[in-house]
């Protein structure tokens, strides 16, 4: 009989209860698979006598996430309660400490202390894995440590925030307002503890700083990425892309060019019938391009029970495999410290704002953006009762400078009211 890998498991939630039932319910493929049977030790949450849909009867309870994860009988330490600091950190250095392995689905966790922790786990011989964290159900940490791992990665982007797509698809779906379909997801729980993780594009921006570390072979610097959410983003906005032949996606992309490594993670205008286009709903896109591979799109769940605790499985069963990669698919300690380059492509941009409702209005508009060095593609005042006009332009591409410069000329007008929405547009 070979030795079981032992595991206890922190978190019993939405990700915790759907490894409980793969594990009670796969153990021969399980073991076939990983070569050895995996067992659940002990198990730990908040609150003990919650009904969470699995019988947790045969393992040991610990109030306290950090005593689970020193814990004589475990050899993995499965973290999946989430929070960047708190409990989460503290159990996962301790378990480091205790001589454990780490599996984790913690994005927010690993996006800041991702380095420390790498090195901690190195130092003591052990791995931290962390699949489930970016993009749910798909294998994209495995595609980009070790199926591309020969290749130079030139670019990383996708759509990685399932809640995000889910509102933004179903605002144009329904033409339902922004908070509206916000309480929709809300009430469907696809929302974090905290949603402006979500909304406000963090969630994403951390997977895709998780991502950049390993294509890149730089250390984690989510401080560095240029983020927006999409709270901004009105029915009209979604009307409007979409009687141009275009979609709004929040969509990240990460790149190391001459002058540093550019991360921004930002609404964006996509063709509508483009492969990003055409996500419905929570599902996840990432396209992954090398030198000797080309481009790999990799599309799938990018939350939920099942989908987060495949991930969350297949690194356990790595782990009982004897499979040892470094946390960000090089020695922590030699991950070099990224130069962060601001975005510098240019590219067409829409841009909606109010005007005053008064002659030489759109003139001044007009001269700010030539100003700028910006030139107009289209322009559109639409009807309306209020006193302020509501204005779309389009323009021809340009750079982020020349559109802050011309963000800056808008103030200056005395006719724009509030703060324009611009959306890049992006050719993919
Ligand atoms: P969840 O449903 O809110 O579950 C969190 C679990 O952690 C709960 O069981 C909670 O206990 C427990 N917990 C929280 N604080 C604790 C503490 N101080 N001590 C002990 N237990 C504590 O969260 P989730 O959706 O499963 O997410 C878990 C992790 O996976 C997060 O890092 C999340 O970002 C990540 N993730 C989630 C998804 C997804 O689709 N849900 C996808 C990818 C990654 P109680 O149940 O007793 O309250
Ligand atoms: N809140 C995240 C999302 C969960 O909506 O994508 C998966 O990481």
């Amino acid at each position: 009989m070979t030795t079981p890998l032992r595991i206890g498991i922190a978190g019993l939630g939405t990700v915790g209860a759907g490894v409980v039932k793969i594990v009670q319910a796969r153990a021969n493929l399980i073991a076939q698979r990983g070569g050895r049977p995996i067992t659940i030790s002990a198990v730990s949450a908040r609150t003990r006598d919650k009904d969470r849909g699995v019988d947790l009867s045969a393992y040991a309870w610990e109030d306290d996430p950090v005593v689970l994860a020193r814990r004589e009988d475990i050899d993995v330490f499965v973290e999946l309660m989430g929070g960047s600091d708190g409990p989460a950190k503290a159990a996962t250095e301790a378990a480091i400490a205790a001589g454990k392995d780490v599996v984790t689905a913690n994005k927010a966790m690993l996006a800041v202390h991702g380095q420390a922790l790498a090195e901690a786990a190195e130092a003591a011989d052990r791995v931290i894995r962390f699949e489930a964290a970016v993009a749910g159900g798909i294998p994209v940490v495995k595609a980009l440590t070790e199926g591309l791992a020969g290749n130079q990665i030139t670019r990383v982007m996708g759509v990685m925030n399932g809640t995000c797509n889910y509102i933004l698809t179903r605002m144009e779906s329904e033409g339902l307002p922004y908070e509206k379909v916000f309480e929709e997801a809300n009430a469907l729980g696809y929302l974090e503890a905290d949603p402006t993780l979500d909304v406000g594009g963090i969630d994403a921006g951390h997977k895709l700083s998780l991502l950049a570390a390993i294509a890149f072979g730089t250390r984690v610097d989510f401080p560095a990425m240029e983020l927006e959410g999409i709270e901004r983003i009105s029915i009209d906005d979604i009307h409007h892309a979409a009687d141009m032949g275009f979609r709004i996606k929040l969509l990240g992309v990460a790149q190391m060019t001459g002058r540093g490594l550019e991360q921004r993670m930002s609404p964006c205008l996509v063709p509508a019938t483009s492969p990003l286009g055409q996500l419905e709903g929570p599902t996840n896109m990432v396209v992954l391009e090398g030198d000797a591979v080309g481009q790999i799109v990799l599309r799938g769940a990018g939350a939920g029970e099942g989908p987060t605790a495949s991930a969350v499985m297949a690194d356990v069963i790595d782990i009982a495999r004897g499979t040892r990669v470094s946390t960000f698919g090089q020695p922590a300690a030699g991950l070099a410290q990224s130069r962060a380059a601001r975005a510098s492509a240019a590219a067409p941009y829409y841009l909606r704002m109010e005007l005053e409702d008064k002659p030489g209005a759109l003139a001044k508009v007009a001269a700010a953006l030539g100003e700028a060095g910006i030139s107009i593609d289209r322009m559109r005042q639409y009807r309306h009762a209020a006193s302020t006009a509501p204005v779309l332009v389009v323009t021809h591409k340009t750079t982020r400078d020349a559109l802050d410069h011309a963000r800056a000329g808008f103030a200056a007008t005395g006719v724009v009211v509030g703060d324009p929405v611009a959306i890049r547009i992006e050719e993919v």
